[in-house]
């Protein structure tokens, strides 16, 4: 009887909490007299647009890498180009890449260039079935990417060791997929 009270009690706590999750937050972005529209999700960094930029550089121009990076193009906003999410501005100012996804592009490149690694917001990176030509992968860096959760290198064409002081030392890694 005590213990199904206790557990009343709790699922009562439970809720109250998520009531008060679903509260409104006060808001930081009206300001008075103003009524122009909110500011927009999240605009590029530069040094972020660099760093992609470098890495499309580092694939083979083909017809395919034509396509894949058809909106990846310099003085633009890096957060719109294809496969390429940001962080927002209610997170870190926004702007820093979260998630790159280019798997199933059809693209050749000599090795993974290690710009990606001043990607290190992170969060999600696919490469998989892509052709990096039986390139090993790079010893170092991937450490740097310290909020990486979803890794995924899946039938690329690497070969060799998989980098332990690199992949071994990501502690927020959840998915990782080296198959094929
Ligand atoms: C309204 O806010 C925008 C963005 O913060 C700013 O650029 C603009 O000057 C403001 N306009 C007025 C009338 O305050
Ligand atoms: C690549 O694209 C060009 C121009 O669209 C075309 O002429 C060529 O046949 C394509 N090459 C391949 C291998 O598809
Ligand atoms: C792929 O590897 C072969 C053999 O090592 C090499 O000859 C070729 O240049 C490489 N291709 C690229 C795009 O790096
Ligand atoms: C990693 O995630 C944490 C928690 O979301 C965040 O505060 C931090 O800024 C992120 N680090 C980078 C380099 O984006
Ligand atoms: C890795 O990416 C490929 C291609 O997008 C996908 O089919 C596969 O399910 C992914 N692996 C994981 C573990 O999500």
């Amino acid at each position: 009887m005590e213990a199904a009270l206790n557990l009343l009690t709790q699922i009562h706590l439970l809720v109250l909490l998520g009531c008060s999750l679903l509260l409104p937050r006060p808001t930081t972005s009206a300001t008075a007299g103003n009524h122009t529209a909110p500011m927009p999700l999240s605009s590029c960094l530069p040094d972020q647009a660099s760093s992609l930029l470098r890495l499309k550089r580092s694939f083979v121009t083909t017809n395919y890498s034509t396509v894949a990076f058809r909106s990846w193009r310099a003085g633009t906003d890096c957060c719109r180009w294809a496969g390429v999410r940001c962080s927002s501005n209610s997170d870190d100012g926004g702007g820093r890449v979260t998630s790159l996804d280019l798997s199933d592009q059809g693209l050749e490149s000599g090795g993974l260039d290690p710009a990606i690694f001043h990607l290190s917001s992170l969060e999600r990176l696919n490469l998989a079935y892509n052709d990096f030509n039986g390139s090993q992968l790079p010893s170092s860096g991937f450490e740097r990417l310290a909020n990486l959760t979803h890794l995924n290198l899946s039938t690329s064409s690497f070969s060799g060791q998989v980098p332990a002081s690199g992949i071994g030392g990501l502690t927020s890694l959840v998915s990782l997929d080296l198959s094929t």
